[in-house]
């Protein structure tokens, strides 16, 4: 059961404004070939957060300066009901959340240009719909092109604020969602056989979660080919010797998101190769965790895991040199080039069409422009509340790798010869998703998936 105070949260996001008023534009429907076949609907997450009303056509606004709250949307005409059944009415609705007032959803234009005519602010989100863009422009009067110059700053970050910091009941929304990615990622382990096609387990896996009235967080990766970070090409017969990369997680029917990485050996066996450069990355997912509290930056974990690969790396003959320096020249990047996770909760890169950058950073901690670390999603310091994906990799990309060496670059810290005989061997990643507690960080999900190349090849030979 899941059960959010709606009007709590308007009440803490008013309190965070000045003045004006708020408009947040719910989601339409998405048609796919025509207008009566349209995508599986997805409310806006933030329409979501704070009137919680999963239905295409509504918008909601918050005058900060008197109080008032609305609903504005159409109710089901007798031609929808025979089609669709019984709807709630828009006043039904808005009492469910305890919103004073509705109206149909012409009404919107009244009180935004009176608004307007008043001379007072309108906030509004970055809008990434075109539909919605278009709203907005009849409703505002300002070119879609240029609606991105007037979004609210001030909204923009009291709504980060919220939403960063998870409630109880997003917390235990995101376990139910964990335990759907459980399902999801040990039914894959146990069909990653030989022969076997990798869209056939990707489709399964697809099915578990649509199975839960769920859909996937987002489109699931998985691939023999795991050098490619977000792979999704599903079109190969899966080869023994080779590893399986899924990155796959599930988004619950109250639009909360998981999302799990494992990376197994087709058969259910890893060749000694492997095994080293798994538990490489076993210990730089677990340093994560271990290194995770309040008060420490994303960042600074970020790169105390890097020197984990890079120390792993330099033991196996792969890196040479001062790990520290070869950190912080960027030379371990070749191997992870991507950051070690990203805030999630309602969108699975959560607020991402906030913009990331004021999701993952802020005045203290800015993003960098290094190659590798620019791909860090979240750094800024973290809070009780926080929940983030802890996801490092180590990768085998032979583009990037002869790129790199006939560049020359970092042959203090990188031994090419031996780097040359790994080209074949793909790449890994472990992502799990941590919950920042009091006084450290927790994984989430009641059980949490195989891991160790024990339990990995244990319940692969079941
Ligand atoms: N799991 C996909 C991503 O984090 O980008
Ligand atoms: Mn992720």
């Amino acid at each position: 059961m899941f059960n959010a105070n709606y009007q709590q949260r308007r009440e803490a996001l008013r309190r965070k404004m000045t003045s004006g008023l708020i408009l947040f534009p719910g989601n339409n429907e998405a048609p796919c070939n025509y207008p009566d076949n349209a995508y599986k609907f997805r409310q806006d997450s933030c329409f979501l957060y704070f009137f919680g009303i999963n239905q295409p056509g509504m918008t909601g606004v918050i005058d900060i300066d008197s109080g008032d709250e609305y609903l504005f949307g159409d109710d089901v005409t007798m031609d929808d009901i025979i089609w669709m059944g019984p709807q709630p009415t828009v006043r039904e609705m808005a009492d469910s959340i305890r919103v004073g007032k509705s109206a149909p959803a012409c009404e919107v234009k009244k009180i935004v240009s009176e608004a307007l005519r008043q001379g007072r602010t309108v906030h509004y989100l970055p809008p990434y719909r075109h539909d919605t863009m278009l709203y907005l422009e009849d409703l505002l009067g300002i070119r879609a092109a240029e609606l991105k110059a007037h979004v609210s700053m001030e909204l923009t970050r009291a709504v980060i604020d919220l939403r960063s910091v998870k409630e109880p009941c997003e917390i235990e929304e995101i376990e139910r969602a964990c335990d759907i990615g459980y399902e999801m990622h040990t039914t894959a382990m146990r069909l990653c056989k030989p022969g076997v096609k990798e869209q056939y387990i990707a489709g399964i896996i697809d099915g578990i979660a649509a199975s839960y009235g769920s859909m996937n967080s987002f489109a699931t990766i998985l691939s023999q080919n795991g050098e490619t970070l977000h792979n999704h090409n599903h079109g190969n017969i899966l080869e023994a010797g080779k590893l399986m990369l899924t990155d796959a997680g599930a988004e619950t029917v109250n639009n909360y998101c998981s999302d799990f990485t494992r990376t197994v050996p087709v058969g259910g066996r890893f060749t000694n190769r492997q095994k080293d450069i798994y538990n490489i990355v076993v210990a730089c997912h677990d340093h994560a965790i271990d290194f995770a509290r309040p008060g420490q930056t994303w960042k600074e974990v970020h790169i105390n895991v890097c020197k984990v690969l890079a120390q792993g790396l330099k033991d196996l003959g792969l890196m040479k040199g001062n790990v520290d320096e070869a950190v912080a020249a960027g030379a371990h990047a070749l191997f992870m080039p991507h950051g070690l996770g990203h805030m999630m909760g309602m969108d699975v890169h959560d607020m991402e069409g906030l913009g990331q950058v004021y999701v993952g950073y802020d005045d203290e901690t800015r993003p960098s422009s290094q190659f590798g670390l620019a791909s860090l999603r979240m750094g800024r310091r973290l809070q009780e509340g926080f929940v983030i994906t802890d996801e490092p990799g180590c990768y085998f990309i032979p583009a990037l790798i002869d790129k790199w060496r006939s560049e020359h670059l970092f042959t203090d810290f990188l031994n090419y010869d031996v780097i040359e005989t790994y080209k074949d061997f793909g790449g890994i990643r472990l992502e799990d998703d941590v919950l920042i507690t009091a006084t450290g960080s927790r994984f989430l999900g009641q059980k949490r998936i195989p891991l160790t190349v024990e339990e990995v090849e244990h319940i692969m030979n079941e």
